[in-house]
Order: structure tokens, then sequence, then C-alpha cells
């Protein structure tokens, strides 16, 4: 190696040289320099080099991501989203004397957050969260300048320590959510905190009640106590809260009623109270009418929906499901903004469906099973071209389905099953190009299957059971590769069963029971591998049962009872299926030699396979 050739500790030494003769000229910046230079060894950068500006030839005021005060000491260091590895070094960091921003979110920092941290007391904006640390939090008493301390979703775990905040009077944003601590209730340190805007408590253990304390937070902005194992009552407390904008109580258990009060809080847009144990009516919301977003589903709320919320002009989300609510939905609900998902399912509701909710064309939920709405599907959905998922199925409604729904251009649902709807599914179906599930059982369709369902090419499952559908089963059903169910049971379905049905591979579940069906049974049904069960019976369905269909035996649930087939049934099926009401069929018997088909059939007791979970 040439001895001109730098070596990596003349280097260090060289730099160490540098460091000695800038720390002539300002003692301060050079204490401060060293202090910076050992944040970045202790720091690995996976991507973009933030650090690349950090040398020792460079005022530390000039490097990424550093501010400095007027007299040119380091004030901030924003060094947030930047792919940072490694354990913090808060021993050195917290002897920048004016260190008043330490902003260290969105990175990979790992290990444990130092007790130095109580040193760096000058500070009034702490964000650590959003990284892998691991052990309690310190105590961070000496923080008493603090206005934001963001500790959110960081890995920490241990007793949090309340009381560290007794001093904060100035806190403006307290986020220590998503963090597994220790169990503990809202202590009174937090609800003295009376500058607090932002209250983010969600996912850490917190249980108890909310203290009536809460209402002197009446800056807050945003609470969120989602998440939790909190319970007792909303206080009514809750009303002072006049100026939040977002108000997050999921997935506690919560009991009793809305609180009287609920209705102050008239700048609320998203208030979500879901899965908690609430009852009582829905009374207290009807002033709210800045909501953007109302959840309450899983709870045990009962009368009416207000009919103010059909007035509420900047609703775009409503979940209300699984509750106990009667009475009509208003009317006007959802026409006035950009409305996106209503779920008012599994109630006692009545009444017809609102028409306008996809008035601005942005819907893409209509979630209402279950309950016992009546009328027509109004023909305002029929262009709903956002709509994803539609489903209205068990309730009482009645007329035809307008036909563009059934070629919605983004639909994966459609399920009107058990109603008493009427009329046909027509051929613009063909455009349903996302319909994965097409689910209409029970209910009083008539006519044929269009032809063109063909190019409905992602569906998975047809269900048209307990119908009045009537003609040939189409065969470019063969052309739906994705087809999996298709329950065809309880119709009207004549002329021969399609061969292209064969094609259809992923095919698991063919019920055709109870039609008309005549014809020979396509012998490349026999060849789909995943196919159980087939149900055939009561048919008219001739002819010999094909060779194909003994490859399968065992595997599959075959039904092939009550029609007109002849000949022997193959000898692997024998114990594998029902064919009694046959009166062609036998058993082959090849014990002489030369078979012969004489021993009538007599069938096993029938067995019934049912039972599907619902999904919204
Ligand atoms: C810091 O940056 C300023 C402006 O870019 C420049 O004038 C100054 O020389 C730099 N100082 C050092 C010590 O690099
Ligand atoms: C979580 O912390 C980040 C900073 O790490 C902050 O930007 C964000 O607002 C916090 N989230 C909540 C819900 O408080
Ligand atoms: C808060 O300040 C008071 C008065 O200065 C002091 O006695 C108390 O110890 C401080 N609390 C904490 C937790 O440091
Ligand atoms: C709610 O309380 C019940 C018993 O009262 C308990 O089993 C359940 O885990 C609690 N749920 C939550 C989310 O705390
Ligand atoms: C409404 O719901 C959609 C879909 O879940 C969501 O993307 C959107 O952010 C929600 N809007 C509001 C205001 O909550
Ligand atoms: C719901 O409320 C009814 C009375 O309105 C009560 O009988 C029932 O037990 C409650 N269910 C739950 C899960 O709290
Ligand atoms: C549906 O058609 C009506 C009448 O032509 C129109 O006013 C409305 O904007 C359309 N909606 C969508 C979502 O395209
Ligand atoms: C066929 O109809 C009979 C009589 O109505 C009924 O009991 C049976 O459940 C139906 N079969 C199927 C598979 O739906």
């Amino acid at each position: 190696m040439s001895p001109a050739h730098t070596s990596p500790s003349c280097l260090y030494h060289c730099s160490f040289f540098v460091l000695c003769f800038l720390s002539l000229l300002s003692g301060i910046q050079s204490d401060e320099l060293l202090i910076l230079m050992k944040l970045k060894s202790a720091l690995q950068v996976t991507k973009t080099n933030v650090f690349e500006s950090w040398e020792p030839t460079t005022s530390p005021c000039n490097f990424t991501g550093i501010a400095c005060n007027s007299v040119g000491s380091v004030a901030e260091i924003e060094l947030s989203y930047q792919k940072l590895s490694g354990i913090l070094p808060l021993d050195s960091i917290c002897q920048l004397q004016s260190l008043a921003k330490l902003s260290l979110g969105f990175n990979l920092l790992y290990g444990p957050v130092m007790e130095d941290l109580k040193n760096c007391a000058k500070l009034e904006y702490l964000d650590l969260g959003n990284n892998f640390f691991s052990g309690a939090v310190p105590d961070i008493s000496s923080l008493s300048q603090l206005r934001y301390l963001h500790l959110n979703n960081s890995g920490f775990s241990g007793n949090f320590p309340w009381k560290s905040l007794q001093n904060m009077t100035g806190l403006v944003r307290l986020s220590l959510g998503d963090n597994p601590f220790n169990p503990s209730p809202i202590p009174t340190e937090v609800v003295q905190l009376t500058k607090l805007d932002w209250l983010y408590l969600s996912k850490c253990s917190i249980q108890g009640t909310i203290p009536a304390g809460i209402g002197s937070l009446t800056e807050l902005i945003n609470l969120d106590l989602s998440n939790n194992y909190m319970n007792g009552e909303i206080p009514t407390e809750i009303g002072n809260l006049i100026n939040l904008r977002q108000l997050e109580l999921y997935n506690n258990n919560f009991t009793g009623k809305l609180p009287v009060g609920l209705r102050s809080l008239t700048k609320l847009e998203m208030f979500d109270a879901s899965m908690n144990s609430l009852e009582g009516d829905l009374s207290e919301l009807r002033f709210l009418n800045n909501l953007m977003s109302l959840q309450l589903f899983e709870n045990n709320l009962s009368g009416q929906v207000p009919a103010e919320l059909g007035d509420f002009k900047k609703l775009v989300n409503l979940s209300l499901y699984s509750n106990s609510l009667t009475g009509p939905l208003p009317q006007k609900l959802g026409s006035w903004a950009q409305f996106n998902v209503i779920d008012v399912s599994a109630n006692f509701l009545n009444g017809p469906i609102p028409p306008n909710m996809c008035k601005q064309g942005t819907m893409t939920m209509l979630l209402m099973l279950d309950n016992i709405f009546t009328g027509e599907i109004p023909t305002t959905y029929a262009n709903c071209s956002t709509l994803i998922r539609f489903r209205v199925n068990h309730n009482l409604l009645s007329g035809t389905v307008p036909s563009g729904i059934w070629g919605l251009p983004n639909l994966n649902i459609i399920d009107i099953t058990s109603n008493n709807i009427k009329g046909r599914i027509t051929s613009d179906i063909k455009n349903a190009k996302a319909l994965g599930q097409l689910f209409v059982g029970n209910n009083w369709l008539s006519g044929e299957l269009p032809q063109e369902i063909s190019g409905a090419t992602s569906l998975v499952s047809i269900q048209l059971n307990d119908n009045q559908f009537s003609g040939n089963i189409p065969p470019g059903i063969g052309d739906l590769k994705h087809l999996n169910i298709l329950n065809l049971q309880n119709n009207k379905f004549s002329g021969s069963i399609p061969e292209t049905l064969g094609t259809c591979a992923s095919l698991s579940d063919i019920n055709m029971a109870n039609n008309s069906l005549s014809g020979e049974i396509p012998s490349s049904l026999g060849s789909l591998p995943n196919l159980t069960p087939l149900n055939l019976k009561n048919n008219q369905l001739s002819d010999r049962i094909p060779q194909s269909f003994s490859t399968f035996a065992g595997k599959f649930f075959l039904d092939l009872s009550y029609n007109g087939l002849t000949g022997p049934i193959p000898q692997a099926l024998a114990d594998h299926g029902y064919f009694a009401g046959n009166p062609g069929l036998c058993l082959l018997d090849i014990s002489a030699g030369v078979p012969s088909c004489e021993n009538p059939y007599i069938s096993p007791l029938l067995i019934h396979i049912q039972c599907r979970p619902l999904h919204y």
C-alpha cells in the first residue's frame, strides 16, 4: 500500500485535529459538534443518508436536521422518517444545553430509552413515537417545559410514569397510545393538563372509568380512549368538551346511555363508540350536525334513528349494525355529502331504503341486511358505479332489481337473498366485471338466466336457489373459471346440464336439485377435482351414470336420486352416493364372471349438509 494512502486511523486523527482546531474557535460549538458526531456514529442509516452533511468541518448549525438558536447553540434535532436504527445515545444528546425539540418519530430505533432523558430539561417537543424501543419510559418529571409529547406505538411497556406529568402544565399534545403498558386507570395528572388539545390513549391498557375530571380538558380537539379495558358510563362531563372534533371510545366495555350533554359537542366530526355495551336511544345525536362519521355498531342501542341525521350535510360514513334500532331511516340520509358507507345491518329497521345515498356518485357500501325494510330497491342505485358491496338480504323488499345494478362495474357482491323480489337477472350482468358473489336465493325471480352471465368473469359463487328461474342453464357458465359454488336448486331449470361446466376447475359445490333438467349427466363433471357435494336430486336426468364419476368415490357427496337414470351404478360409487328413485339403475355384480345387472339399489339414509357463516 502506498504511503500516500490515508489510512482510516489517520483519517480519524486528522478529523480529531480539525475538531480540536474548531474547538479553539468556539468552545460551545465544538462540544455540540462532538455530541452530534456521537449521535451520528451511534445510529445506522438504511437508505437516504441524512448524515451526509454531518462532517466535522461543517458547523453543526448547517447539519441537515439541526437548527440552532440565535446564539448558535443546537436547539432542534428533526430526524423523523429517516430509517435510523440503533440505540439512542441520550447520555450525550441530553448534554445539549439548549435542546428544545427532539423529533425522532417513525424510525427504527430500538433498545431502552435511557434515564438520561431527564437531562433534556429544556425540551418543549419530544417525539420518540413509532419506533421499536423496549422497556419502560423513564421518569421525565424534569421536562416541565414540554408542550408536545409523542411516545405512541413505540414498544414501551411497564408502568408509565404518570407522576412525571404533574408539572407539565403547558402540555398541548399527549400521545401514549399503542404501547403495551401495565394496566392503569386515567390518573388525575392527566385530567389536570388543561391545555391539552390532543389526548391519544388508544390501546395502552387503560382500565376503569372515564373520570368526571375529563370535563376540565375543554381545549381537547381529539380524545381517543379506544381499544382499552374501560367500563362504566360515559360521564355527562364529556359534554364540556365543546371543541372536540374527534371522540373515539370504541372497543371498551362502556355501559349506560349516550350521556345527556353529548348534544353540546356540535363541532364533533368523528364519533366512534362501537363495540361497547351502550343502551338507550340516539336522541343526543340530533344536534351533532357536523358529523362526518358516526360509528356505533355492536352495542345494545334501541329506539329510532333521529330524523335529523337526514339533514347532516357532512355525513359520509354511518355504521350502526348489530343493535336493536327500530323504525325507518330518514329518507334524505346521505344525500348531501360525498357519502361512502352505510351499514345498518342486524337491527329491526323498517320502511324504505333511502334513495339518494349515491347522489354524489361516491358510495361504496350499502349494507342493510337482516332488518325488515320494505318497498323496492330504489332505481337511483342503478348507476352507482362506485358501489363495491350491495347487501340487502333478509328483509321484506319487493318489486324488481333495477336492471343497471346487475351490471355495476365495481360491485363485488350482490346479495338480495330472502326477500320478495321478482323479475329477471338482465343481460347487462355482462358488465359486472368485479362481481364475485351473486346471492339472490329465496325470492320470486323468474325467466332465463341470461347467456351474458359468462361475461361476469370474476364470479366465484352463484346462488340462485329457491326462485322461479326457468329455461336452459347457459353453457357460457363454462367460461367462469373462478366459479366455486353453483346453487340452482328449487327452480324450474330445464334442458341438459352444460358439458362446459366440466371446465370450471374450481367448482366444489353444485346443487341443481329440484329442477326439470333432462338428458345425460355430462361426464366432464367427473373430472372436477374438488367437487363435493354434487346434488342433482329430483330432476329428469336419463341414461347412464358416467364412468368418470367412479374416480371420485369417497371424495364427494353425490345425490342422483329421483331421476330417470338407467344402467349400472359404477361399483366404486355404490356406497358413496344416493341413487334411490331411479328404477332403471342396478348394482353391478361381477362375482359370476359375466357381469350381470340384476340387484336393485337400496338407498342408505340420506344426510343433509348445510350451513355457511354470514359476513356483512
Ligand atoms: C453554513 O451555511 C452557510 C449558508 O449556506 C454558509 O454561508 C456558511 O459558510 C456555512 N458554515 C459552515 C461552518 O459550514
Ligand atoms: C403518533 O406519533 C406520531 C409521531 O411519532 C404523531 O405524528 C401522531 O400524530 C401520533 N398519533 C396519534 C394518533 O396521536
Ligand atoms: C412539581 O412541582 C412541585 C413544586 O415545584 C414539586 O414540589 C413537585 O415535586 C414537582 N413534581 C414532580 C413530579 O416533579
Ligand atoms: C368486558 O367485560 C367482560 C366481563 O364483564 C369481559 O369478559 C371482557 O373481556 C371485557 N371486554 C373488554 C374489551 O374489556
Ligand atoms: C369513510 O369510510 C371510508 C371507508 O372505510 C374511509 O376510507 C374514509 O376515510 C371514511 N371517512 C371518514 C370521514 O371517516
Ligand atoms: C340489551 O338490552 C335488552 C333490553 O333492552 C336486554 O334485555 C339485553 O340483555 C341487553 N343485551 C346486552 C348484550 O346487553
Ligand atoms: C345517475 O343518473 C342520474 C340521472 O341521470 C344522475 O343525476 C346521477 O348523477 C347519476 N349518478 C351517478 C352515480 O352516475
Ligand atoms: C327439494 O324439494 C323438497 C320438497 O320441496 C325439499 O324438501 C328439499 O329440501 C329440496 N331439496 C333441496 C336440495 O333443496
